[in-house]
């Protein structure tokens, strides 16, 4: 039986009998191999599905390895390890049988748990590795500068695990990779590195393969290659949450397939030109937290594949122009600018596909409210410190999927619904410091049980509290605001809170 099984292998390795004889090991040592590195990494959750397909295979030695989960095989050698999101733990150490795997171009260990391990220097030994991907799998330490040799590497993704990148940096890592196209090292502190060591290089803007950067949360430092913005498959750039990385958007031309550009709390500044609209592919813009000035360029509304706009605290002054086109925009995210006094009746209301809407302290004079009736798809409504006058439109209820309404400081007026009832999935509630008159009840929120957040104070409300409530009914709240509320007395229900507040 064994006789037959191996025969076609042995025939194999005829018929490639170069290569064979080029490889250190032979297909049976290279399933050994994997074998003994499997044996050190175990599952950790012996319930799950996965565990029985990893398990399943437990004797090499009776079964080819090239038929198991998870495993590649070309030509009698293993080129493919995939064993991503098994729950997997273990120590991969320097003596791991897995770099005598001379022939691996894929390797997926994502989505793992190897929290005790490091990622030995010898991973170099696979020479041959195109395809790299570590991220979320909770390996630590130093990235090795060994990695520099895996010049054949077209994707590489050791993203959001607890890694360092010491001196040299991401030159030296980077510089013989030219055939790269995914990278992503986000989470990993390149900040150890001195110097130079923790800036962009500009190289990067001569790897043409490259279609997706992702350096989130990388502690980078210095001015950011403008050049990279051209590199032409370039489609996902990712830069966000890097305060000391600062830079320049260049003009853009017609010809690039960028689709989502992400530079979120960085030190980017200037203007962001008119050329944008050049970006026809563009469906995610995320601008916020960085300190662009000047104006909203007109040109924007051709940018019609918007899904994601997002300026929010920056230095950008006068008018937001009409952003009618963007109809497809499902979160839009404007708040802290230095925006002239202007309205948005025209438009806003066209925007039906919009889920989160943002426009805190941006100067807004309107009776904006009734405007919003049509969106009905709008889980956020984030306005406040805004002069918004007029009162909550019995439309408004048409907004049934709102979980969060924030109108804290504005101008308005009128009485408050007797009844927020027909939100059923609202989470946060703030309507403070506006003119609200009347009285209103309890019984407004009883029901409301994902209510974490009631915030009414400051109005020329009366609170009143019914007592025919029963627990059930009552929101868990972790935030009460009921100040200048004209209690007549302590509010019973709050006997039943029991949720600590989470800042
Ligand atoms: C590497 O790990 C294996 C088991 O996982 C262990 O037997 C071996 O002693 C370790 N080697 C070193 C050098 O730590
Ligand atoms: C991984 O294991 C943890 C606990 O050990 C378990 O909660 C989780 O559901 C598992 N995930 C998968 C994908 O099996
Ligand atoms: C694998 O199979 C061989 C022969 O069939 C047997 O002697 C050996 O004990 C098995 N090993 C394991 C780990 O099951
Ligand atoms: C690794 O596996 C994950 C999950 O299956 C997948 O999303 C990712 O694209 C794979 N990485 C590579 C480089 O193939
Ligand atoms: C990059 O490649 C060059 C030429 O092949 C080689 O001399 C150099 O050592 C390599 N650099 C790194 C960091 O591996
Ligand atoms: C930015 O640079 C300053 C000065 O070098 C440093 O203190 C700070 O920690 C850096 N911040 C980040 C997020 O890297
Ligand atoms: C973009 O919009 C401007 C007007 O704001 C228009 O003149 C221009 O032709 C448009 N460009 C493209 C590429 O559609
Ligand atoms: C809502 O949509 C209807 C039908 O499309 C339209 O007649 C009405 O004017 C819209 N209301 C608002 C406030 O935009
Ligand atoms: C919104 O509510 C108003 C008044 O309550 C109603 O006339 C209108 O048909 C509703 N619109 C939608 C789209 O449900
Ligand atoms: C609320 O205030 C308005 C004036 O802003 C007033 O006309 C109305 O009577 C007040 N309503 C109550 C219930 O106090
Ligand atoms: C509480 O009582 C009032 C009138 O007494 C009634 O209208 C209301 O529906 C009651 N609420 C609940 C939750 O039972
Ligand atoms: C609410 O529950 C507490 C104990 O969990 C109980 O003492 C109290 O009587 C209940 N109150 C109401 C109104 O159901």
């Amino acid at each position: 039986m064994a006789f037959i099984v191996l025969r076609p292998f042995f025939l194999l390795c005829l018929l490639v009998l170069l290569t064979c004889t080029a490889s250190l090991l032979s297909h049976d040592e290279e399933c050994l191999a994997l074998f003994q590195f499997k044996q050190t990494i175990h599952h950790q959750n012996y319930d799950a599905d996965g565990f029985q397909k990893f398990e399943s295979w437990s004797n090499i030695s009776n079964s080819d390895c090239c038929l198991s989960d998870g495993v590649v095989c070309s030509k009698g050698h293993v080129i493919g390890i995939d064993w991503s999101g098994r729950n997997l733990t273990g120590v991969i150490n320097s003596s791991s049988t897995l770099f005598e795997l001379a022939h691996l171009q894929i390797l997926n260990l994502s989505m793992n748990n190897f929290v005790e391990s490091r990622i030995p220097p010898e991973i170099a030994r696979l020479k041959q590795l195109r395809h790299l991907d570590l991220s979320y799998s909770g390996f630590n330490g130093h990235i090795p500068n060994e990695f520099s040799h895996l010049m054949l590497l077209s994707s590489l993704d050791l993203s959001r695990n607890p890694l360092k990148l010491p001196n040299p940096g991401l030159e030296y890592l980077l510089k013989n990779m030219t055939s790269l196209e995914f990278l992503d090292l986000s989470g990993v502190d390149i900040s150890v590195g001195s110097g130079s060591f923790s800036s962009v290089p500009r190289f990067l803007a001569n790897f043409s393969s490259l279609r997706h950067i992702e350096l989130r949360d990388c502690q980078l430092r210095d001015e950011f290659p403008s050049a990279v913005f051209h590199l032409p498959k370039l489609k996902h750039l990712s830069m966000g949450n890097n305060s000391n990385l600062t830079g320049f958007l260049p003009e853009f031309h017609n010809t690039s397939l960028l689709e989502k550009r992400y530079l979120f709390s960085t030190g980017f500044a200037g203007i962001i030109p008119e050329s944008i609209s050049n970006l026809n592919h563009l469906k995610v813009l995320s601008l916020q937290i960085c300190h662009f000035s000047w104006h909203i360029p007109g040109s924007l509304h051709n940018l019609t594949h918007l899904t994601y706009l997002g300026l929010a605290e920056n230095e950008l002054a006068g008018l937001v122009p009409s952003l009618v086109s963007l109809s497809k925009v499902t979160i839009l995210d404007l708040p802290y600018n230095k925006f002239e006094k202007g309205s948005m009746y025209g438009w806003i209301n066209k925007l039906t596909n919009l889920n989160e809407l943002y426009l805190d302290s941006m100067n807004i004079h309107d009776e904006i409210l009734p405007y919003l009736a049509n969106l009905t798809k709008l889980s956020i409504v984030s306005m406040s410190q805004n002069f918004i006058y007029g009162s909550i439109p019995s439309s408004f209820t048409n907004l049934t999927q709102l979980i969060v309404i924030d109108l804290k400081i504005n101008q308005l007026q009128g009485q408050i619904f007797s009844s927020f009832l027909k939100f059923k999935s609202l989470e946060y509630l703030t309507i403070g410091y506006n003119k609200f008159n009347g009285t209103v009840g309890l019984e407004s929120f009883l029901g409301l049980n994902k209510l974490e957040v009631l915030s009414i104070d400051q109005n020329s409300l009366s609170f009143v509290t019914t007592s025919n409530y029963t627990n059930a009914t009552l929101p868990e709240l972790s935030l009460l605001g009921l100040s200048s509320c004209n209690l007549k007395g302590f509010p019973a229900f709050l006997r039943f809170q029991t949720k600590k507040w989470k800042p």
